[in-house]
């Protein structure tokens, strides 16, 4: 990992920006005074959905040389844009675990945002977390588990900040599914909150985000852009966030609440689903009438342009032209998530593919939707190669290597001949698989934002299993050939029971979302000229049940507490059928000789508030080390993971997640991999004293190939 001081110069082709809150708050407080109440009230109210270039305008200050400011979506690059790439979702980013491939993926989606003009691009996204696994949007974000999450934010918005733009760390929070997100209630206790939800927004703190957007739900009974638990005690007080917090579009309920409890900046500003206007002239009211302090107002102000200055954007940024063509080389970033992130599930030694003489390809997912590759709004349908979900987090595709465009190249160099069913029907295996060595089907599951329904999923997934009969039309092909290779492409777990009872299956390639180099990254990994090494961010189970979570049709009580995801399946003793962390190779890795380092002590955290929160819990206090030695015959990387048991005595949940580190390998090469164990990483959220502590006792630091398969354990004692 590079140092914090590192991380600030990280190099790009321009100068990188050197993130500095002192500064850029001395020059916000200069302009500050420059300005009339009027322009102080157009720089925190957006100017109206439609009403300007981008999903999200203010309006210019001309005493300061303030621009209109562009806040664009998303999360994944350019929505709307002209000629930009589409990278891969956050949920195929986190896939490959790889600190240096999701930080360079946040630093060229902001340097695609910058050469259009766009100061703020609105991402990363760290809510939802993923409790539910049928959620809509978990795959905008980094997988179910707060650890990952959070190093997948930092890393992202370092990137992103290194070149001039704004990130905008969203949905906070508790935002965990589509279903009623605008009415319902996350009721949540502290802890839970902290723990788990609250982790990856304090991990964006730290590393310097400069904008975060509540987001549409109440929580515990309060809208969250109008909460001052959750905006000025959490986010501004306890986490020390220095920058200014949006709604999201239309998740504002009032005037003064939400000014008096953080808000500061609202959007779109009106018009939208026929929302309300709360700010504009009625801010400027309610500052008038005493109901607001001016000095809030200024405070908003300054917040905002605080962030501005903070990227650099005050000296000659360019100007708003969501058309231009900004793609650069980035499509190399994509390729490598793409590929990298792809997680090999089953196989008996039929991959990687030895020249198959003839080669089936079966599934409508295995070519590039035929209405055209951006003919759905906001990738609003699931036709065709599957490459992200829908949604606002979605960007159009440039280009789009379908699976099997890139096979049938592929395979011209082998001279295999490829037939090709691109239909779902199981009529039409029989004849395409006819005579071939090795069958490959595509299946797919889709999800995304509720303001639109594909194929009656309303956002949210009606259930975990294949679209498009992918179940029986992987069975189909398992009867008619005794090869067969299953390629998934998810947002998220499906349910794989019945294609893993069909013998005939040999192997499964669980190929997630891949975006436009779907074809290509796939090509890497079946001809095995990239090694498999993604790692699934969730768990696959065995049954939509066994999650022990839901989408709630009501107000979501929050019941399972700190057991989401594996730390459920952990605790109820529920065998998953692949669990988090878990993932092939072509390769093998043996684990030794852990050393657990560090003499922490216990009791409270302690220190003055920085951004991410108290001092003391973001230095190192222990550090765990093992050697990893590649034992087969091919190169490979593979993903160490930090497994921390805390002392009973704290009710944590069995294992968490609290370090990951990917390395490459040649053929019979070792090297020691060293996880970084902060204060926070042993703390827990003590409720009654209202801060992390260290409990005394016992620890054990667990290192593995995946949440289940540990290799190498070590003790602590914390006294
Ligand atoms: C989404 C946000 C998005 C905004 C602007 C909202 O519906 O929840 O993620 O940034 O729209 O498009």
């Amino acid at each position: 990992m590079l140092s914090p001081i590192l991380a600030l110069l990280f190099t790009t082709a321009t100068a990188a920006v050197t993130i500095d809150w002192d500064a850029a708050y001395e020059k916000a407080n200069a302009s500050l005074s420059k300005l009339s109440q009027n322009d102080k009230i157009n720089i925190v109210t957006g100017v109206g959905w439609n009403k300007g270039p981008c999903v999200g305008n203010t309006a210019a200050a001309s005493s300061i040389s303030y621009p209109q400011l562009c806040l664009q979506d998303g999360p994944l690059g350019i929505r709307f844009g002209g000629s930009v790439n589409a990278f891969v979702p956050g949920i195929q980013a986190a896939s490959t675990w790889d600190r240096a491939l999701i930080r360079e993926r946040g630093q060229f989606m902001a340097e695609e945002a910058k050469g259009c003009g766009i100061h703020v691009l609105l991402g990363p996204v760290a809510g939802p977390l993923g409790k539910i696994p049928t959620g809509g949007r978990n795959w905008e974000g980094f997988g179910a588990d707060p650890y990952l999450q959070g190093i997948a934010m930092a890393e992202t918005i370092e990137g992103m900040q290194s070149v001039g733009v704004q990130a905008d760390a969203k949905h906070y929070v508790l935002n965990e599914q589509e279903l009623n997100r605008e009415t319902m209630s996350s009721n949540i206790d502290d802890r839970t909150l902290h723990e788990l939800y609250l982790w990856p927004f304090a991990d964006a703190v730290h590393a310097n985000v400069a904008s975060v957007m509540c987001s549409y739900n109440k929580i515990n009974g309060t809208w969250a852009c109008e909460s001052p638990y959750v905006l000025d005690t959490l986010l501004k007080q306890e986490l020390g966030f220095r920058g200014y917090v949006m709604t999201d579009w239309n998740a504002q309920h009032s005037t003064e609440p939400a000014a008096n409890s953080g808000l500061d900046m609202t959007m779109p500003g009106s018009d939208f689903n026929g929302g309300s206007i709360y700010w504009g002239s009625k801010l400027s009211q309610a500052v008038s009438s005493g109901k607001v302090e001016q000095s809030r107002l200024d405070d908003m102000v300054r917040r905002v342009l605080a962030a501005w200055y903070l990227v650099g954007q005050d000296s000659s940024y360019p100007s708003i032209n969501l058309k231009a063509n900004v793609q650069g080389t980035h499509k190399t970033n994509i390729r490598a998530t793409a590929r990298d992130g792809i997680v090999l599930l089953k196989n008996e030694g039929i991959l990687p593919l030895q020249k198959p003489s003839k080669l089936a390809l079966v599934g409508s997912a295995a070519v590039v939707n035929p209405q055209g590759m951006n003919s759905c709004t906001d990738q609003g349908c699931n036709t065709g190669a599957l490459g992200m979900g829908w949604g606002s987090g979605t960007a159009p595709y440039s280009y789009f290597s379908a699976p099997a465009d890139a096979i049938k190249t592929r395979a011209q160099a082998d001279g295999t001949q490829i037939s090709l069913s691109a239909s779902d029907s199981t009529s039409s295996v029989a004849s395409a698989v006819n005579g071939a060595d090795v069958a490959i089907v595509f299946i797919t599951s889709d999800s995304g934002e509720g303001y639109i329904t594909v194929e009656n999923h309303a956002g949210d997934r009606n259930n975990l299993d294949p679209w498009h009969n992918g179940n029986d039309l992987a069975k189909a092909v398992a009867a008619a050939s005794d090869n067969v290779i299953v390629v998934v492409h998810s947002v998220g777990p499906v349910i794989l029971e019945t294609i893993l009872a069909q013998p005939n299956v040999k192997a499964i390639v669980w190929a997630g979302l891949p975006s436009q180099e779907n074809g290509n990254a796939l090509v890497d990994i079946l001809y095995g000229d990239t090694s498999p090494s993604g790692k699934l961010p969730y768990t696959i189970a065995k049954s939509a049940t066994d999650y022990g979570t839901s989408v709630s049709s009501g107000n979501d009580d929050y019941r399972e507490g700190l057991y989401v995801d594996y730390r459920h399946f952990d605790q109820a003793d529920i065998e998953p059928r692949y669990e988090f962390g878990y993932g092939l190779s072509y390769t093998n890795f043996t684990y030794a000789d852990i050393f657990v380092d560090g003499r922490p002590t216990s009791g409270p955290a302690t220190g003055d508030i920085i951004p991410g929160g108290r001092a003391d819990l973001w230095e190192k206090v222990v550090t765990v080390t093992v050697t990893i030695t590649n034992t087969g015959t091919v190169q490979g990387a593979e993903v160490a993971q930090l497994y921390l048991s805390y002392p009973e005595s704290a009710k944590t949940p069995p294992k968490q997640l609290r370090g990951f580190e990917k390395l490459s390998l040649e053929p019979g090469a070792s090297d020691v991999v060293a996880f970084d164990v902060k204060r926070r990483d042993i703390s827990i959220w003590d409720t009654a004293a209202k801060e992390w502590v260290v409990p005394a006792g016992t620890f054990n630091f667990t290192v593995g190939a995946s949440s289940r398969d540990i290799r190498q354990s070590g003790t602590l004692e914390v006294a």
